[in-house]
């Protein structure tokens, strides 16, 4: 059937425990508050939800700095809570997929600690050493500005350690063994605890050999293959969604030719050219960005997403590109961050304008792949730029209008919530959002429920459909023998335009709105014309019927490389 592989049409929600809900009212959020709101989660529409990192963690980076990946932080609650969360969101047909971060872990971590006090320990060989400082220490920090080395001296030690990221995270050696043997074990762990898989942290640099000696590090693909059978072996419906910012040459290295590594992967070359269309009103970049990762085994799936928990990427577009986004959205420099991205809320960037912001999420969501959205942004929720790096997008949640936005019960919340001007929980909460049917919460809720009726998304394969103006991206999606098409019109004016469907001998067909009544009839001449108004968007099923044609069969190209055992390449090749 197709629902077996359930990440190709699924609703992805982003949310971090620590902010989402506050049971206990100790100002921080835990468990049982994320548990209490699973109900909102479901009736969003939303099929699977990723937790941020929640192990034990000395929070010197939002917890992506690990100190036991087998205990749940207490601040959060216990493994109990955890296993009482899964099993909850499991009654109600929703998965959890959760953060695997083995790239590095925390300084505090006991395997450093040892392994920098006594270099017998086993755990020394763990980490990546140097006697003498490395010649390229002062190259490849990931955050340019605050990071100023990627080797740090360690007295302890008497020896430098590495660290792609901040120092306080020194790097794993992967290329060992035993490292390896540990991830699996991670891995099998949290399985067993019910989780349906999990978000792969800076996979690139999983994978990179790591060394005094290594200038360019080489990618070892094989542990992708080793990871997936594991998890596999072990819970066959299990994915790992890969955050893995690479060049569309190489995504098939990571989703692997026969479909046997990721089973997805965030696509950053759509995000970033995503916000140059929204910020320059051309399209073209976006449709070279799509076709370039269009490519893709039968059995993988691409997650879509507009912003993250992390800055805005604007790293992979050309200059002037870069500037026309960041003079969009990001003029100012407090804005900006690590001299490559754009560190606000979606909302924001788009001043709070829900025709752009509709815009951009019915983009998102008929995007080739699976929509992977972030808590609060279905309320358009704000940002606070006094917070320093990051942390200025991962406010708490703002629920309703009571103090601290419902979020906790304590006056010193975690983090501080929004309040007062536009984006204050006094206007921006759910509680207000959901008695109005117009608003962003509501219409999300409604996009999400069509989003589910259009499976041709995931499964099927898009063209893009020329409509002559720049502004205006029109893409049709096929699938056993059901169509589906949609317009966004990325411009603030209205724009007219005349297209024909796409496929020979389909003339007179008609298209039906999937969203009001703007059905469109063909002309003589066999084109569909329209006006768009500013920045709109239409999504219309192809000849004349306003329902899927389902055809839930069982697809046995994508049984024999979903197991990751075929090696049947054409199957591989066959994209749906
Ligand atoms: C990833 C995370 C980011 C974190 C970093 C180090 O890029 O998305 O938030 O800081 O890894 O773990």
């Amino acid at each position: 059937m197709i629902s077996d592989l359930w990440y190709k049409n699924a609703v992805i929600y982003c949310l971090s425990v620590e902010t989402f809900m506050d049971a206990n009212g100790d100002g921080v959020g835990d468990f049982e508050g994320l548990s209490r709101r699973l109900d909102y989660l479901h009736g969003l529409g939303v099929t699977a939800v990723w937790l941020m990192p929640f192990q034990a963690s000395p929070q010197r980076d939002d917890g992506y700095d690990v100190s036991d990946y087998y205990a749940v932080d207490p601040r959060y609650g216990t493994l109990g809570d955890f296993v009482a969360f899964t099993h909850a969101a499991k009654q109600r047909g929703m998965r959890v997929l959760i953060d695997l971060v083995v790239n590095h872990t925390s300084i505090d971590h006991p395997w450093f600690q040892e392994a920098r006090r006594d270099p017998g320990s086993k755990y020394r060989d763990w980490y990546v050493w140097s006697k003498k400082k490395p010649k390229n220490a002062n190259e490849g920090m990931v955050f340019p500005g605050v990071q100023k080395t990627t080797w740090t001296y360690d007295d302890v030690a008497g020896a430098y350690y590495f660290h792609r990221f901040y120092d306080h995270q020194p790097d794993l050696d992967t290329s060992n063994p035993a490292v390896q043997a540990e991830i699996l074990k991670i891995m099998g762990f949290w399985i067993q605890l019910g989780v349906s898989g999990f978000r792969m942290d800076a996979v690139p640099f999983v994978i990179g050999t790591k060394g005094a000696d290594v200038t360019t590090p080489t990618e070892q693909f094989e542990m992708l293959r080793t990871f997936r059978e594991f998890m596999q072996w072990r819970q066959g419906d299990s994915i790992v969604l890969a955050e893995a910012n690479v060049l569309p040459e190489t995504d098939m290295d990571y989703f692997g030719r026969d479909g046997d590594r990721m089973h997805m992967m965030f696509n950053f070359q759509v995000n970033q050219n995503l916000f140059y269309a929204l910020a320059s009103a051309d399209t073209g970049p976006l449709i070279k960005a799509m076709k370039a990762t269009k490519p893709r085994p039968a059995t993988a799936q691409w997650g879509q997403f507009l912003r993250n928990h992390d800055e805005l990427d604007l790293g992979r577009l050309e200059e002037d590109q870069r500037r026309a986004v960041f003079a969009a959205f990001g003029p100012e420099t407090h804005m900006q961050l690590y001299d490559r991205g754009i560190r606000r809320r979606l909302a924001p960037m788009l001043g709070g304008d829900q025709r752009r912001l509709e815009l951009a999420y019915s983009l998102q969501f008929t995007l080739p792949g699976t929509p992977v959205i972030r808590y609060g942004d279905e309320i358009g929720m704000g940002d606070d730029l006094d917070l320093p790096e990051r942390n200025c997008a991962r406010t708490p949640m703002q629920w309703s209008a009571e103090p601290n936005g419902g979020f906790t019960k304590s006056d010193k919340p975690v983090l501080p919530v929004i309040s007062g001007g536009p984006w204050g929980y006094e206007h921006v909460n759910a509680a207000t959002q959901r008695r109005d049917p117009e608003s962003l919460l509501n219409w999300t809720e409604r996009i999400i429920r069509m989003r589910k009726e259009v499976p041709e998304i995931g499964w099927g394969d898009f063209a893009v459909i020329t409509s002559r103006d720049p502004a205006v991206l029109i893409v049709r999606y096929d699938w056993r023998d059901n169509a589906v098409l949609f317009v966004h019109n990325f411009a603030d004016t209205p724009r007219e335009i005349a297209f024909a469907t796409g496929v020979p001998g389909e003339h007179g067909r008609r298209l039906v709105d999937l969203l009001g009544d703007d059905h469109l009839e063909c002309d003589e001449d066999g084109k569909h014309r329209l006006v768009v108004e500013a920045y709109g968007y239409r999504w219309y099923r192809v000849g004349g019927l306003d329902y899927l044609l389902r055809r839930d069969e069982i697809d046995l190209a994508a049984v024999r490389v979903s197991g990751g055992r075929s090696k049947d390449r054409s199957a591989g090749r066959r994209s749906r």
